[in-house]
């Protein structure tokens, strides 16, 4: 029967309530979140989740950050009403995303020419920015790199953009196709929005050298591109002012350019939803339109932005003390970070002799990109509980001293056995 009888035939001799969303497909679950709720499932001894990009301590708990918790006493102890924020969210939050994202002394913020707002999270930034860019380049396409964080194509195909893949990784050497990324670029049309990732790329967490960057910002001027530039993992790459070289040096060379943060890993605040959009203009005056076009985006969305999440993250960067101690704890993620990827490359090469693990020392980040094969994946998951997503990816700080031998243990089993 096809669906319009069926529904009719339902509706007619049916007593409950008419059926009307049946036709619509199974959601076939997120890579991700989907395979992080397995996990928990999972009754395995020494499992292991690898899947999503949380940070962990070495006790294998998601920290909540002295600097953090200071200010969220000072709300409990001195109380203030839970008002709605502005749609461009809290005005001390907006200019401290200025200053980590731009730096203390950036002359595009100095000259009025970067409009920001407080989003929900960097996923709320990239879905803000891609209904504003809609509105202003409707015929642009959205060009992404191969491989992908997956809700990049989610949120701008569901804005109405189509998008397209430009190649970014080289399986061979599990490092930057650069060529083929620069020769893409290079044929793309004017206006044409480049999806890129300052540091840390997810999934990869191969990313550009500075060297690159400049080629890059060259083709971007020349071609009259639009950048988009996603940066979600500030702090733990190389350091919070280093990973921010390429949105530094794309403002500094005139660039209009959008830039989505967030705090949710460098403050370990995931569920409280608090990012960052900008975009650097021409001028204070184009920035002020941006800044109403972003408000008049919220307001249709989700009318402002979170106030508890906003207090607490403009408590930290605002206050001189705190700060300080902020930019100590993500360092301490960040070594620890550093230190586990150095652990796992030595084991490896005892347990797994001539095996090339260097990916796991050279690329940088949340996550490591492994290549490891679909069955060599699902052996992981059943015989060893450890969880990895499809794409290979292995978001290091599931890794810790305590399971870095079941771990590798695991992987030269599963390696060792496709050799054999
Ligand atoms: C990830 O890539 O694992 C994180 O950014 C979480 C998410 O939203 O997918």
């Amino acid at each position: 029967m096809c669906p319009y009888w069926r529904l009719l035939f339902r509706a007619r001799f049916s007593y409950g309530p008419f059926i009307m969303f049946e036709h619509l497909p199974q959601y076939a679950g997120d890579p991700i979140f989907g395979l992080n709720d397995a996990f928990h499932q999972n009754a395995h001894p020494q499992k292991i989740n690898l899947t999503i990009g949380l940070y962990y301590d070495d006790a294998g708990r998601i920290p909540v950050l002295p600097s953090v918790a200071a200010v969220e006493r000072r709300l409990v102890d001195d109380p203030s009403p839970r008002v709605y924020l502005p749609m461009e969210g809290l005005a001390p939050y907006r200019s401290a995303v200025q200053k980590v994202v731009f730096g203390a002394d950036s002359q595009v913020v100095a000259q009025g020419k970067v409009a920001t707002i407080q989003t929900l999270g960097g996923t709320g930034a990239l879905k803000v920015g891609a209904d504003f860019l809609k509105t202003a380049y409707p015929d642009s396409e959205v060009w992404i790199s191969d491989p992908a964080w997956d809700n990049h194509h989610a949120i701008f195909g569901g804005a109405g953009f189509q998008t397209r893949s430009y190649p970014y990784y080289d399986p061979a050497t599990k490092g930057l196709a650069f060529d083929a990324m620069m020769s893409c670029l290079r044929g793309l049309p004017s206006r044409a929005i480049v999806l890129l990732h300052p540091c840390c790329h997810n999934p990869t967490g191969v990313d550009l050298s500075r060297e690159q960057w400049g080629e890059v910002i060259a083709v971007l001027q020349e071609r009259g591109l639009i950048p988009f530039l996603d940066i979600a993992y500030q702090g733990m790459g190389d350091g919070m002012e280093e990973d921010a070289y390429a949105v530094r040096a794309m403002a500094q060379a005139g660039l209009t350019v959008l830039v989505a943060n967030s705090f949710s890993k460098n403050l370990s605040v995931y569920g409280e939803r608090c990012g960052g959009l900008s975009v650097v203009c021409g001028s204070s005056t184009e920035a002020d339109l941006v800044l109403g076009q972003l408000k008049a985006v919220v307001r249709r969305i989700y009318s402002s932005a979170p106030w508890h999440g906003g207090h607490v993250v403009s408590g930290v960067l605002n206050d001189a003390a705190l700060h300080g101690q902020w930019l100590e704890e993500v360092a301490a993620m960040r070594v620890r970070m550093a230190q586990t990827r150095t652990l796992v490359h030595e084991q490896l090469s005892v347990k797994l002799p001539g095996y090339d693990a260097d990916y796991f020392i050279r690329q940088r980040g949340m996550f490591t990109y492994s290549g490891l094969l679909h069955e060599q994946l699902l052996a992981l998951r059943e015989r060893h509980g450890v969880y990895i997503i499809d794409s290979g990816r292995i978001a290091v700080p599931g890794l810790n001293t305590h399971n870095v031998g079941h771990f590798t243990d695991a992987l030269a089993d599963v390696i060792g056995e496709s050799a054999r």
